[in-house]
């Protein structure tokens, strides 16, 4: 029904080579290099010789198991070819932190080191993360190189601000990992999604009670956020409608926060008509307090009866007024009878697809950063293995480009 379309579009197995030059922010590289090394991606590091006084290459040795590289015509660092072996098998080549006199380097196509001779001998996508003083950063020369490498299709990650080492506030900190491993998974991922608008719903909503409580359910967001991470990976438009959570928004994907269900039902229709396809992971309440109290309710006596009132099915809505060639895709939170309880809401919301996850297992459903779900289609049912919420994305929308 499924089977998983193009290759994963994860960090396993891929060859990343990582440039490492003098700035301070080369200790914080040494946090990427660790941070691949665990998604079991194969990292060689090579240094400029100015990274040597900020870090030594024996932590980067340490961190990505594999040897590093720091001088072209150093004896016994392995092949006296590496300026063309290393960047001839890599996937990505990622220059973190770039220097101003790495980067002025790079964009006059010097080959005075080996990482810069490593550039112009790479045909593989080339990262640069600029990582510097501001007034070094917002210096007409460094701009002006800068440019350059765009034009040359270097792909330049903006620098973040705040603090700076040097004490100064400004532009040239070096960006947070979360976002450059988007750009970089974002390389490695079939755009089989491009084209596509996809609105996805997650997290909990909140039914008010009285201004201090309310009713609601244990969705942290990851499921949803997971999906809108990998769409964007693969090149989809997407627009996010999140419940409160505690994560942070994923780069470069529209979101729309909302807290209750009759709001998350207003984004919905609201943002519905544009979309391709449609996916509800969020765990919508089914009620709520029928007479929400305008004052902190009182304790009074022992037992105090709440009266519920239903709160509209959002994908059944869907399901009734779906767009021809829209893609709906449904959730089932469910303690037993699955398979049973997944066709029953396939047909009754009149859905494409129906994600049923085990909301009792230990490793799955609410709050957790696995699933182990049940996808079911018209075209049948397809058991996936206990994986992570990304990976089970990544299997979802292989099933959605099936049914495209
Ligand atoms: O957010 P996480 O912590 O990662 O947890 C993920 C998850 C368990 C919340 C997620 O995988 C999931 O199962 N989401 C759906 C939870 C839910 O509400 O299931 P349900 O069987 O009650 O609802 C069925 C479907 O109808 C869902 O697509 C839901 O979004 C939708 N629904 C439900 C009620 C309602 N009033 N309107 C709706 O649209």
């Amino acid at each position: 029904m499924t089977g998983q379309t193009g290759v994963p579009c994860t960090m396993q197995g891929r060859n990343i080579l990582f440039g490492v030059t003098g700035s301070i922010a080369a200790f914080k590289a040494a946090g990427w290099v660790h941070a691949l090394a665990k998604e079991e991606a194969q990292v060689s590091v090579v240094m400029t010789r100015s990274a040597t006084r900020f870090i030594s290459s024996l932590t980067f040795g340490a961190l990505s198991g594999k040897q590093v590289y720091t001088d072209m015509f150093a004896e016994g660092e392995g092949e006296a070819m590496a300026h063309i072996t290393l960047p001839r098998s890599t996937d990505v080549l990622l220059v973190a932190p770039a220097t101003a006199q790495t980067i002025a380097r790079l964009a006059h196509g010097m080959a005075d080191d080996l990482l810069s001779t490593a550039v112009l001998a790479c045909t593989a996508p080339v990262v640069i993360c600029p990582a510097m003083n501001s007034n070094m950063l917002a210096h007409p020369a460094t701009q002006r190189n800068l440019d350059i490498l765009k034009e040359l299709h270097y792909l330049v990650v903006e620098p973040a601000s705040g603090l700076l080492a040097c004490g100064d506030e400004g532009a040239g900190r070096l960006p947070e990992w979360d976002g450059v491993r988007e750009i970089l998974l974002g390389l490695f991922a079939d755009n089989d999604l491009a084209g596509q608008k996809v609105l996805i719903t997650a997290g909990p909503t909140r039914e008010p009670l009285d201004p201090v409580r309310y009713l609601s359910n244990r969705s942290s967001g990851k499921m949803g956020y997971a999906l809108a991470r990998t769409a964007r990976r693969r090149g989809a438009h997407v627009i996010l409608i999140s419940g409160p959570v505690q994560l942070d928004p994923p780069p470069e994907v529209d979101i729309v926060q909302v807290l209750t269900a009759r709001e998350m039902e207003e984004a919905v229709r609201e943002h519905a008509g544009m979309a391709s396809v449609i996916v509800k992971a969020a765990a919508v309440a089914d009620f709520r307090p029928k007479n929400a109290s305008e004052q902190k309710i009182k304790k009074a006596g022992a037992d105090l009866y709440l009266e519920l009132t239903a709160n509209p099915d959002i994908l059944a809505d869907l399901g009734r007024k779906r767009k021809d060639n829209q893609i709906l895709v449904g959730f089932a939170a469910e303690s037993n009878n699955h398979e049973a309880e997944g066709l029953r809401k396939l047909k009754d919301k009149n859905v494409d697809l129906m994600v049923v996850n085990d909301i009792l297992g230990e490793k799955t459903g609410f709050d957790v950063d696995t699933n182990q779900v049940t996808l079911i289609s018209h075209d049948g049912v397809e058991q996936l293995a206990l994986i992570s919420k990304e990976e089970t994305a990544n299997r979802i929308w292989d099933c959605v480009i099936s049914l495209l």
